[in-house]
């Protein structure tokens, strides 16, 4: 338990604009300050700090919050791990109560699951060179098969997990690490019967490390055929597979300028080999934004280098969307005659593909060059085809400039007159327009009705109530004034709300009252992000207004009672129907 003191300390010395701004460039618009969402994609700003309270809200995907939600966010930390990470940033050091009451069962320390990474990676390490067959044939497999010096085994600190049902655990067991942090580490098994078995078992092992140099995960691969070709340590407290990129640990000191995208393991340890220590990959999924957004500070471009099968293609077009959507300049390269960067360097050699890598393409060359080869131009109907695509490909790219310059180049390449290409390009963005407005209006309609509100999932179901509710809690969330008056004169229980996310802050606000926490300092740890956004949402819905005294809140108080005793008396369907309608038209006009 970290103390209220302490937690406000640390609030009252992070000033939220440098915070945010250290991660998202702000610009001042009116009496706010905007930027690009980090937490979801958007070209236009529609992330608002408020610095007068001490909050962001993102209009966009509804997150918000205090500095701290920002940082567990942003960070992905939990909540006393992101109030240490603020307190480490303000130079303010934290004692713990030893009064453990609030984390009930055993609470994995980070630290320990770190250290046993290490220890784990050490010994699988040292297996490699052991003298026994299993070992031995490991050790053929990155030298012979893979053609992999020992430096590099050394460097990525390769390994092997030996072909025993516990020999790793009874070691582990033995420095002093528990089953419970072994099996929260990922590195070993729980059966049903209750046994524990090691996680990893003869295959070669590849640690993987985060930016700070932790051991963070692993993946061992077969050396044969077999089924799963990888085995890789799923999400543990210190290892989320979709934030975090393979070799970044290496990559981020020289890939400032570019850095390379491959899809697997062996890619990147041949491309390092070779001396492009920039290389990066995914941990076995396709990439994500997060991990587009982690590259973007560390690079301005990225070289997409995947395989040159059809998934490894399809997988190459959804990275180049992700990629320009954080604004990272992207280059696509195809790899003739091998399957993957590996076997062609091995196939033709390092000089060869520093000059693939040097002929990489722009996303519309690449994607011109791929349209193009599917079609014979010869054949009319084909070439109606191959215009089609490119019209379409042309439509989807953001900037009109741009997509004059692509129109010029098509329409001289395909031997059409450049107006009428452009028609059609212009006919499609209107129409892809059209499309996503229509998409967004019924977004908002269902958001306003409440069909799609995970966040208070009771809102759909009484509407009207819940609006009242949150007028009411708006205006207690911005005034202690108003809060001490519905407390001390119990003009309200938790019983009048009807909403659970409501009632939540409700019984938040009354527990503050009672300890005297006029600030709410702990708001943001008993509520998500995504709670915590809906909690800005009301304060903002109430700033907005410009009377927000005593006679208000007493109207919102009453408006609430009736809401709810309307539920209460059992009118006929029909007409709590139109009532509703009725008073959502209210509702909707102030
Ligand atoms: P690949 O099959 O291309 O693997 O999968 P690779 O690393 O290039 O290995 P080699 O060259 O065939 O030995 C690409 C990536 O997808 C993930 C791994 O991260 C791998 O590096 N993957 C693949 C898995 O997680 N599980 C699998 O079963 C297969
Ligand atoms: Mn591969």
């Amino acid at each position: 338990m970290i103390s209220r003191e302490t937690i406000e300390l640390v609030l009252s010395r992070t000033d939220i604009m440098t915070l945010i701004g250290s991660y998202v460039s702000l610009k001042r618009s009116g009496s706010n300050v905007k930027g690009l969402c980090p937490f979801h994609s958007e070209k236009t700003p529609s992330f608002t700090v408020y610095p007068q309270d001490n909050s962001f809200y993102c209009f966009g995907c509804g997150v918000g919050g205090d500095q701290i939600s920002f940082i567990m966010k942003m960070e992905h930390l939990d909540y006393p791990d992101a109030v240490k990470f603020l307190a480490k940033r303000a130079g303010i050091t934290i004692i713990e109560d030893e009064d453990k009451r609030y984390n009930a069962g055993p609470r994995i320390e980070k630290d320990r699951i770190y250290k046993m990474n290490v220890e784990a990676a050490r010994f699988f390490h040292r297996c490699l060179y052991e003298d026994n067959p299993d070992a031995r044939a490991a050790l053929s497999y990155f030298t012979n098969e893979r053609g992999l010096s020992q430096a590099t085994i050394k460097h990525f600190g390769l390994g092997y997990a030996p072909n025993s049902f516990d020999r790793f655990t009874k070691y582990m067991l033995g420095l002093g690490y528990t089953h419970d942090e072994l099996v929260a580490g990922f590195l070993c098994g729980r059966s049903e019967k209750g046994n524990y078995y090691d996680a990893f078992r003869n295959r070669v092992m590849f640690p993987i490390i985060d930016v700070s140099d932790n051991v963070i995960a692993f993946g061992g691969r077969v050396m044969d055929d077999s089924k799963p070709k990888y085995k890789n340590s799923s999400d543990t407290p210190v290892f989320k597979k979709l934030r975090n990129l393979f070799a970044l640990n290496f990559a981020k000191q020289t890939c400032k300028e570019s850095m390379i995208l491959c899809e697997g393991y062996m890619d990147v340890i041949a491309l390092h080999a070779a001396g492009f220590t920039n290389a990066v990959a995914t941990l076995g999924t396709a990439i994500t934004s997060e991990q587009a957004r982690v590259m973007s500070r560390y690079t301005e471009r990225v070289i997409i280098c995947y395989d040159s099968d059809e998934a490894g293609q399809k997988a190459a077009q959804r990275a180049m969307k992700m990629l320009e959507e954080v604004g990272l300049e992207v280059n696509v390269i195809s790899i003739p005659g091998a399957k993957d960067p590996d076997e062609y360097i091995k196939k033709y050699g390092v000089k060869s593909f520093a000059e693939v890598i040097g002929s990489a393409k722009s996303k519309f060359d690449y994607n011109l060059g791929r349209i193009l080869s599917k079609y014979n131009l010869e054949i009319p109907q084909d070439k109606i085809n191959a215009l089609n695509e490119l019209a379409n490909m042309i439509a989807g790219v953001y900037s009109v400039a741009e997509r004059d310059v692509y129109i010029r180049v098509v329409s001289k390449k395909l031997g059409v007159s450049y107006d009428s290409l452009k028609a059609d390009v212009d006919r499609i963005v209107a129409r892809n327009l059209a499309a996503y407005k229509r998409g967004e209006a019924k977004r908002m309609e269902q958001e306003s009705i409440g069909y799609t509100d995970k966040v208070n999932p009771d809102y759909v179901k009484e509407p009207a109530i819940a609006k009242n509710e949150e007028r009411v809690l708006g205006l207690m969330l911005l005034f202690p004034e108003h809060r001490a008056k519905v407390f001390r004169e119990g003009l309200l229980t938790e019983d009048d709300f009807f909403t659970a996310l409501n009632k939540k802050i409700f019984r938040f606000l009354q527990t503050a009252y009672e300890k005297q926490d006029d600030r709410l300092v702990s708001m943001s740890e008993e509520f998500t992000p995504e709670e915590m956004g809906r909690i800005s949402k009301m304060k903002i819905q109430r700033m907005e207004l410009s009377s927000n005294g005593e006679e208000v809140l007493l109207e919102c108080i009453a408006n609430l009672k009736s809401s709810v005793a309307d539920k209460h008396c059992s009118a006929s369907p029909l007409d709590r129907l139109n009532d509703l309608i009725k008073r959502k038209r209210e509702t909707d006009d102030n």
